[in-house]
């Protein structure tokens, strides 16, 4: 697993992604038919009201918002927010008197989601430049953080949960979809920096992350639902990525990256920041 050294060439490595995705209006976590993976994501009410450029552009493999329990007037945290998928369903959830703040550190992403909002006319979101790790948020001033398949790609996911820690009010809610392995991932992929990109490679152990969410002070910690991959579904995910891989001549064979995507779970989990 690249260390603290390589964390700013997994850093380049993500955003050069990232961009891709946002430019072209291609879904990192997909597989094929397009749009099949969203709308197992998200319910049919929710698709219906989101922009197509978003839809395309999203990179999701779970729905926070579902169990983020948003109430009217909350201020809520997006990290690592991309198109803007999330922030704009929490958006409709807290309302004109809430706030949804996005935070994200690819341009083309923000330039993206910013257009999205202003032409869907929404005056309570705001998309901010910046790194999870550091994020560019006051203390103790938001009452819900989502995010979505994000946190898996940082080195330093200890920092991401303290910095989670520190802008949540006190009693606030941490409600996040992230990619955690449930099996060990074959040695050849762990060094693998599409595989990170795409959210594989970045993931440890369920176990570990939750001790991490812990360790940063954060109490009843619990995973609501966890899903893992068919191995059809594996090898659709490969299916999309093989040609790319081979323009850019990449040698980690198809057999790997499969089981590499079933070593994967997209868990979904809450905590809180202890009420004083
Ligand atoms: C897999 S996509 C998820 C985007 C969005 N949450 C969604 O569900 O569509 C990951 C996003 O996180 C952003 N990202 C990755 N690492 C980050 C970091 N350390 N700080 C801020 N943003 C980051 C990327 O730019 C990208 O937009």
């Amino acid at each position: 697993m690249p260390g603290k050294k390589s964390d700013e060439k997994v850093k380049a490595a993500v955003t050069k992604h990232y961009s891709k995705m946002a430019k072209k209006s291609k879904s990192c976590c997909e597989s094929e038919p397009r749009g099949s993976e969203l709308v197992k994501i998200y319910t049919a009410e929710e698709l219906a009201v989101l922009p197509k450029e978003a839809k395309d552009s999203n990179c999701a493999c779970g729905n926070p918002v579902a169990i983020a329990e948003l109430e009217p007037g909350q201020v809520v945290l997006d990290l690592g927010s991309g198109a803007g998928v999330d922030v704009f369903l929490a958006a409709r959830n807290v309302g004109p008197k809430g706030k949804v703040i996005g935070v994200d550190m690819t341009d083309a992403m923000l330039e993206k989601a910013n257009k999205l909002a202003k032409r869907m006319g929404f005056d309570n979101v705001e998309f901010r430049k910046g790194e999870i790790e550091n994020l560019p948020v006051v203390g103790d001033s938001v009452d819900v953080i989502i995010s979505n398949c994000v946190i898996n790609l940082v080195t330093d996911k200890e920092r991401v949960f303290r910095e989670a820690y520190r802008v949540l009010r006190p009693g606030g809610k941490l409600a996040i979809s992230d990619r955690v392995l449930v099996k060990d991932l074959p040695d050849e992929a762990r060094e693998d920096l599409d595989l990170w990109s795409v959210c594989v490679s970045g993931a440890v152990m369920e176990g570990e992350y939750l001790s991490k969410i812990r360790k940063a002070g954060f109490v009843k910690v619990k995973v609501t639902d966890r899903r893992t991959y068919s191995e059809q579904e594996a090898r659709s995910f490969v299916k999309t990525g093989v040609e790319e891989r081979k323009k850019r001549r990449r040698t980690l064979d198809e057999e790997t990256a499969v089981q590499a995507f079933l070593a994967v779970a997209n868990d979904r989990i809450v905590a809180f920041k202890p009420a004083k």
